[in-house]
This record gives structure tokens, sequence and C-alpha cells, in this order.
């Protein structure tokens, strides 16, 4: 018995280094049903089931997300594990989105992790999606050829929720250094398209509509926001009466100037997250003496104005940056299978009591 006790888990911690493991991945915080399968850090399968439903609503309706994801999430499961060419009794653990989110859509991905894990007696494990969004930049494509940030990194995390510079000194070790104080950069992108009568999710919308519009047509006032936090109400507010403004002159002010209108605003959003970052990168040298890497993670990390200014901060200041490839930057469950993979190794097991929570709470973790 003594035996056992001590040299198990001791066995257990290195067949979890030297061996190679396959790890399923479940995403289902909002309105994406997604499925991905890795292999250690490489990635295998990717698959996501986006929800057409709410299109007509003009936002996420949570009761018909999680209907949604009920009917989505056995399809794309399935079809993940067969895309990796494996059968799911080659899985060595599940992982899947714990939180922040819509709670009905959490528990449908709760749930049947928890069966899928008591049913193949795998481990589950338990992983933060803000957090996973992040660990997205450590996914390597299959000849592992792609270039991964070094700790400690930047990371400026853009969402339809969150808008937060957080410095990673290691795959867990993570701290807020500046957020924003009301809306968050999406939900900018969002209100703003809203507002321009323009279908749900508008921040796409937006971009699409930008590339033919001049972005130097309109001005919106930027806030004075001090240290490396951000507000985005303000500028959601001076839109809308701009708008009503013009509006009252002319009733086709939005069509003639749509696309104007949405280069305008976007570019905006972008100058805002950029004079920032330049603040954060400016205050914080590395213990090595030197600007740490920079990285761009979450739903607006796929807008282009966005991507582009990083690559000008590349080319004129010398930054080494982080874009994730379009496909990790918007929900994905191919984040969630990499970060239950480093979990995994650290032997950082959920259990079967494990509760979704609808807020954001990875630095308590
Ligand atoms: O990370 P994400 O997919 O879901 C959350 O965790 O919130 O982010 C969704 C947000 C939405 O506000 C959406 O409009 C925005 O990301 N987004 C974009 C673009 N693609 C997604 N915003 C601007 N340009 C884009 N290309
Ligand atoms: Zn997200």
């Amino acid at each position: 018995m003594i035996y056992s006790s001590i040299f198990e888990p001791v066995f257990m911690v290195i067949s979890r280094l030297i061996m190679q493991h396959f790890i399923l991945g479940i995403e289902s915080s909002c309105d994406d049903t997604s499925a991905a399968v890795i292999l250690d850090d490489v990635i295998l399968s990717n698959v996501t089931a986006t929800q057409d439903v709410h299109q007509s609503f003009g936002g996420v309706v949570p009761e018909l997300a999680s209907r949604a994801h009920q009917q989505n999430i056995i399809p794309v499961i399935q079809t993940a594990i067969q895309k990796a060419n494996i059968g799911k009794n080659q899985l060595s653990a599940v992982a899947f989105t714990q939180g922040p989110g819509l709670l009905g859509s959490l528990l449908v991905g709760t749930s049947f992790a928890k069966a899928f894990s008591l049913g193949l007696n795998i481990p589950l494990i338990e992983v933060d999606h803000l957090q996973a969004h992040i660990l997205s930049h450590f996914i390597r494509n299959k000849d592992r050829s792609n270039p991964i940030p070094e700790f400690p990194f930047l990371c400026l995390t853009v969402s339809g929720g969150h808008t937060q510079f957080i410095m990673i000194r290691d795959y867990f070790d993570m701290e807020v250094i500046g957020q924003t104080i009301d809306d968050a950069a999406g939900e900018a992108f969002d209100k703003a398209a809203k507002i321009m009568g323009l279908p749900y999710p508008g921040g796409p919308m937006i971009d699409k509509l930008a590339q033919h519009g001049d972005p130097k047509r309109f001005t919106f006032s930027k806030p004075n926001i001090p240290g490396l936090n951000f507000s985005f109400s303000g500028l959601k507010t001076s839109f809308l009466y701009f708008l009503r403004d013009e509006l009252k002159k002319d009733s086709q002010f939005i069509e003639k100037h749509k696309y104007d209108l949405c280069a305008s605003i976007q570019t905006t959003i972008v100058d805002m997250l950029m004079t920032k970052l330049a603040t954060a990168m400016n205050g914080s040298l590395t213990n090595k003496g030197r600007l740490p890497d920079v990285a761009i993670a979450g739903g607006v990390s796929a807008n282009s104005g966005l991507r582009k200014a990083l690559e000008n901060a590349r080319d004129n200041f010398g930054w080494n940056i982080f874009i994730p490839p379009i496909q990790y930057s918007t929900d994905n469950a191919a984040m969630i299978a990499i970060t239950g993979y480093f979990k995994f190794l650290k032997g950082d097991f959920g259990s079967q009591s494990a509760i979704p929570y609808a807020r954001a709470g990875f630095e308590k973790s």
C-alpha cells in the first residue's frame, strides 16, 4: 500500500510528461458550439457550429443559444474526433469552458464534459475562457513551425465582454494591469453597428464595410482615461448623437455614408486601443531589459484594422507581435484544448461537482 501511495503519483506525473496525449476541448460559453482535439500542443481538429438563429434578434438570445448548443454538441464533438482520426477511447482527458459566459450555454458543455469523463474514465479539466483566449497563442500547427510568445509577454484581450491588458508571466501566472471601466471594445463595435441598423454580429460587419470607406471622414471624441484603463461608453453616445443630428438633416445619411462611417468608427476604436498599448509597452521592460512580446486575443483581434495597426507598430517600433490566426481569434475549442493540455501536465484536474460561472474570475483561480 505504501509502495503504491508513493509511486503511483510519481508515475502519473512522469507518464504525463513523457507520453503523448490526445485532449478533447469543448467550448459553449456564448453562441458557438465548438469541439477540438489536440495531440499534446499540436492541433488535429477544430470544429465550430455557429448559431444563425440570433441574427433576426440583433443579439444573442440566451435561451435560444442553450437550445442550439443542445442540438449541436453531439455532432460537433463526433466530427472533431473523426477529423482528428482517432477513436474516443484514445482520449486522455476532456477539457471544457467553465466560464465566464451565459449560464445556460455553459451548462450544455459542462454537463456533456462531465458525462464524457465519467463514461470514459478520463480526467475532467476546467478551463477559463479568457485564459484560453490568451493561451491560444501556444497552439502549434502540424509541423510545429509557428512561433510562440516568450514569457513574460503582454496580451491585449479584446472580446465582446472584456478589454484588458494582461501581463503573462507563465501559463497560469497572469495579472490584469488595465481594463475597461465600462463597455468592452467588442461591445463598442456591436453597439455602433446596431445604431447604424447593421445586422448582428456587428463587429465583423463594420470591419467588412470599413474596407471601402475613408477612416478620416468623420471624427469622434475619445475619452481621456488615466493609466492603462479604457472607456468605450462615451464613444457610443457621441456616435449616437452625431447620427441623430445628421439624420435630422438627411434621412438617408447612414445609407449614403455607411462605408465612411464604418471606417471612421473602426479607426477610432483601434486608435484608442493602440494608444494605450503604446503606453503599456513603454512602461513595461522585461527583467531581461527588453520590451515584452505583445499579443492580441479575443474576438476583436480578428479586426483587420487592429491587425494592421499592430503590424505597423512592429515595423515602426520593432515590437515582437503575435496575432492569432482568425480561427483562434473568435470563440473556438482549440484554445480550450491547449489550456486543458497545460493543466493536464500539472495534474490540475476538475471534479464532477464543478459548476459553471457567469463572470470573469481566472485571477482568483
Ligand atoms: O471572443 P469572442 O468571439 O466572444 C466573447 O468571448 O465575447 O468576441 C466576440 C466579439 C463581438 O463583439 C464581435 O463583434 C467581435 O468580437 N468581433 C469583431 C470582429 N470579429 C469579431 N470586432 C471587430 N472586427 C471583427 N472582424
Ligand atoms: Zn471569447
